[in-house]
């Protein structure tokens, strides 16, 4: 059975997870107001991705006798002043995250929780390619600059990205 203590950090965690969906989702929106649909779908993936984070926590909790609390959502930020603006937000986004996913591993070690550890790791993984996926945008659209056709051939290149549910097999 899990301690109370990571009880609340996992729930916090799903919390935070839910909210990364929500802030993707609100930069999808942001992105078909610009006309820029390959942009928003590659949003719209990235925001299913984080649900399926958050649920993969949800099944963890159960699988080890704890209670899941789901709290409120805050709202997201709805505007912002260009794509570039857009992806640097995510990129310190994913960070914020990674640092939460460490500190949720500090715990475990400190309890001397090797299964929540263990569990874990799959998200420390998670987030370098997060992180990097992010990161390789933003140096896109920074090559890209004013070039309305560049812009234009990044929109159609991230299109391409749909959610594939892998998470299952790799448990
Ligand atoms: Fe669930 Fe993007 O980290």
């Amino acid at each position: 059975m899990i301690s109370k203590k990571l009880e609340t950090a996992i729930n916090d965690q799903i919390n935070a997870e839910l909210y990364s969906a929500y802030l993707y989702l609100s930069m999808a929106a942001y992105f078909e107001s610009k006309n820029l649909s390959g942009f928003a779908g590659w949003m719209r993936a990235q925001a299913q991705e984080e649900q399926a984070h958050a649920m993969k926590f949800f099944d963890y909790l159960n699988e080890r006798g704890g209670r899941v609390n789901l709290k409120d959502i805050k709202a997201s930020q709805s505007e912002w002043e260009s794509p570039l603006d857009v992806f640097k937000n995510v990129y310190s986004h994913e960070q914020k995250v990674s640092s939460l996913i460490n500190d949720l591993v500090n715990m475990a070690i400190k309890e001397n929780d090797h299964a929540t550890n263990n569990f874990l790791q799959w998200y420390v993984a998670e987030q370098v390619e997060e992180e990097a996926s992010a990161d390789e945008v933003v140096n896109k659209l920074e090559l890209v600059g004013d070039s309305g056709n560049a812009l234009f051939m990044l929109d159609r290149e991230l299109g391409q990205r749909t959610f594939t549910a892998a998470l299952e097999s790799e448990e």
